[in-house]
C-alpha cells in the first residue's frame, strides 16, 4: 500500500488531548509533530520576562513586536518527547506554568503575533509529512490540509486531565483554577477577531470524553490510512 505525504491539522479546545493524539500519530506514521500552542506560550513567556504585560493585563505591543523580530524558537525531539527552546534555553517546563496559561490567550489575540507565528508554522509544513495541533491550523495556517480533525471533550474531563498533568510535572494548581483557566481561554480563543477557534467545515469532529487513548489512536490512524492512501500501484 502506498501513502502520499500529507498535512494533518488538529484543532480544538484547551486540554482535549490534542497533543497526545498528535504525538502518537506522528510517531507511528513517521511524521514531524509541531505543537503550535507552544509557540504562543514561548512568546507569552518572553513578554512576561520582559515585563511587557501590566498587572491590569495591558500589553506593550510595540515592544513585543520588536522582540518578535529577534527571538528564536526551536523544537527539539528527544527520546523523552519534544522540548521547546527560546534563544537556546530549554523552556519546556516554564511555558506550561499557570502564569503563562493565564496570559497566553491575550497574547495569541494580537494580530502581529499571529502573523509571525503563522508564517513560521507554514514554513514548517512546506514539505508536508507534518502533524500540527492548535486552534487555527485547519482554518488559517493550512486551509488545504488533507486531513483535519477537531477535538472536543467535556469541560470536566478536560480540567481533570490538565490538573493531573500539572501535578505530575510538580506544578501547583487547584482543580478549580485549572477549570477556570481553560474555560476563560476557550472563550477568548473563540471570540477573538483574528483566526478565532472554530471547526473548519471539512474537519472531522472527535469527542474523546469517553475514548481510551488506544481507541482514539486506532480511530485517527484508520482515518489517516483512508485519507493518505493512493491508488498509484493499482
Ligand atoms: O495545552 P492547551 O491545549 O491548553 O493550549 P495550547 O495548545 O498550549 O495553546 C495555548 C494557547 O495558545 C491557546 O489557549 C490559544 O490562545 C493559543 N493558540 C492559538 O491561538 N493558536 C494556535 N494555533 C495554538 C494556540
Amino acid at each position: 500500500m502506498k501513502y502520499k505525504k500529507i498535512i494533518i491539522a488538529i484543532d480544538g479546545y484547551s486540554s482535549t488531548g490534542k497533543s497526545t493524539m498528535a504525538k502518537r500519530l506522528a510517531a507511528e506514521i513517521g511524521y514531524r509533530y509541531i505543537d503550535s500552542g507552544a509557540m504562543y506560550r514561548v512568546v507569552t513567556l518572553c513578554a512576561l520576562r520582559n515585563n511587557l504585560i501590566d498587572a491590569d493585563g495591558t500589553i506593550d505591543i510595540n515592544a513585543l513586536n520588536r522582540l518578535l523580530d529577534v527571538i528564536k524558537i526551536d523544537f527539539v525531539v528527544t527520546p523523552n518527547g519534544q522540548r521547546t527552546y527560546l534563544d537556546g534555553e530549554d523552556v519546556e517546563q516554564e511555558i506550561r506554568s499557570m502564569t503563562v496559561a493565564d496570559n497566553v490567550s491575550a497574547i495569541a489575540a494580537i494580530p502581529s503575533v499571529r502573523k509571525v507565528l503563522t508564517r513560521l508554522q507554514q514554513d514548517m509544513g512546506r514539505d508536508k509529512g507534518i502533524v500540527m495541533d492548535g486552534r487555527d491550523i485547519g482554518t488559517t495556517v493550512f486551509p488545504d490540509a488533507e486531513m483535519k480533525l477537531f477535538v472536543t471533550a467535556t469541560p470536566q474531563t478536560r480540567a481533570r486531565r490538565r490538573y493531573k498533568e500539572l501535578l505530575e510535572k510538580g506544578m501547583k494548581a487547584t482543580l478549580e483554577e485549572v477549570m477556570e483557566n481553560i474555560l476563560r481561554r476557550d472563550k477568548m480563543d473563540e471570540n477573538r477577531k483574528e483566526s478565532p477557534l472554530r471547526k473548519a467545515d471539512d474537519a472531522i469532529m472527535i469527542d474523546n470524553s469517553l475514548l481510551t487513548l488506544d481507541q482514539q489512536h486506532r480511530h485517527v490512524l484508520n482515518l489517516f490510512h483512508e485519507i493518505a492512501r493512493t491508488n498509484d500501484d493499482c
